[in-house]
């Protein structure tokens, strides 16, 4: 028997806008990028250059990255998401801001990363508000964990980085102890650093700032 696999979020049947649908119909060709397992991203052909190329996971409903990608036209970004309102949502945005920068994954990123990329092929990686999964018992859904930081390190190319940020005090602290068992990643700060400027406040994080929540951005460098 196949034992079921825990998880970093569970897909709830959330109401798609007509907007949201149409755009994943009429734009999914442009800007998605389907999940394969038997052979790996070429972001020449892609993008049609060689820019450095940055991976956002868990993007939401995707406007911090479209903000992003808008603002660094010089770089090209991938985004994985597996809430099919938000995927509809950020080609929506794409689109309107005519981006040629950016593709989309709508799938888990455990398997994106472990199956769709060469080996440090990546500059950087985003993974902003992840779920914190309060409940203890629930700890075990928590995406940033000793094995996941180890696929997603093996990514990054010399001197790229792991960006995160969250707004769960508890969840910032494990984060920043599975980084630093890492032997290949280096903090960039002593604990946590100042939010980059390139980092725009996101959908969830506002939400978090209406209920008086902290934020911490952990930044580790590829060594
Ligand atoms: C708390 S939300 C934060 C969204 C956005 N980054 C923001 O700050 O507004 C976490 C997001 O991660 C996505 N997510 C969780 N686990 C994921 C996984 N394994 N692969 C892709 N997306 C995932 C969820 O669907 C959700 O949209």
């Amino acid at each position: 028997m196949e034992t079921r696999k825990v998880r970093s979020y569970v897909l709830r049947a959330g109401r798609m806008s007509n907007g949201q649908k149409n755009a994943r119909q009429q734009l999914g060709d442009k800007y998605l990028l389907p999940f394969q397992l038997e052979s790996v991203l070429n972001f020449n052909t892609i993008f049609g250059n060689n820019n450095p190329t940055f991976l956002e996971i868990g993007f939401g409903m995707g406007d911090a990255t479209i903000e992003v990608a808008q603002s660094h036209p010089a770089h090209n970004y991938i985004g994985i998401e597996v809430h099919p309102p938000g995927v509809g949502r950020a080609l929506k945005l794409s689109e309107t801001a005519e981006l040629s920068n950016l593709k989309i994954i709508e799938h888990d990123a455990v398997e994106a990363t472990r199956h769709m990329f060469t080996e440090k092929s990546l500059s950087g990686i985003h993974i902003f508000f992840p779920d914190p999964w309060p409940k203890k018992r629930h700890h075990k859904r928590r995406l940033m964990n000793g094995e996941f930081v180890n696929q997603l390190t093996l990514l990054l190319g010399r001197a790229g980085y792991l960006h995160i940020a969250t707004d769960w005090e508890e969840y910032a602290k494990e984060i920043l102890t599975t980084l630093q068992e890492n032997p290949h990643l280096k903090n960039i700060a002593v604990d946590y650093c100042e939010r980059p400027s390139y980092r725009p406040t996101t959908k969830f994080e506002r939400r978090g700032l209406k209920l008086g929540h902290q934020v911490w951005d952990i930044i580790f460098r590829k060594c």
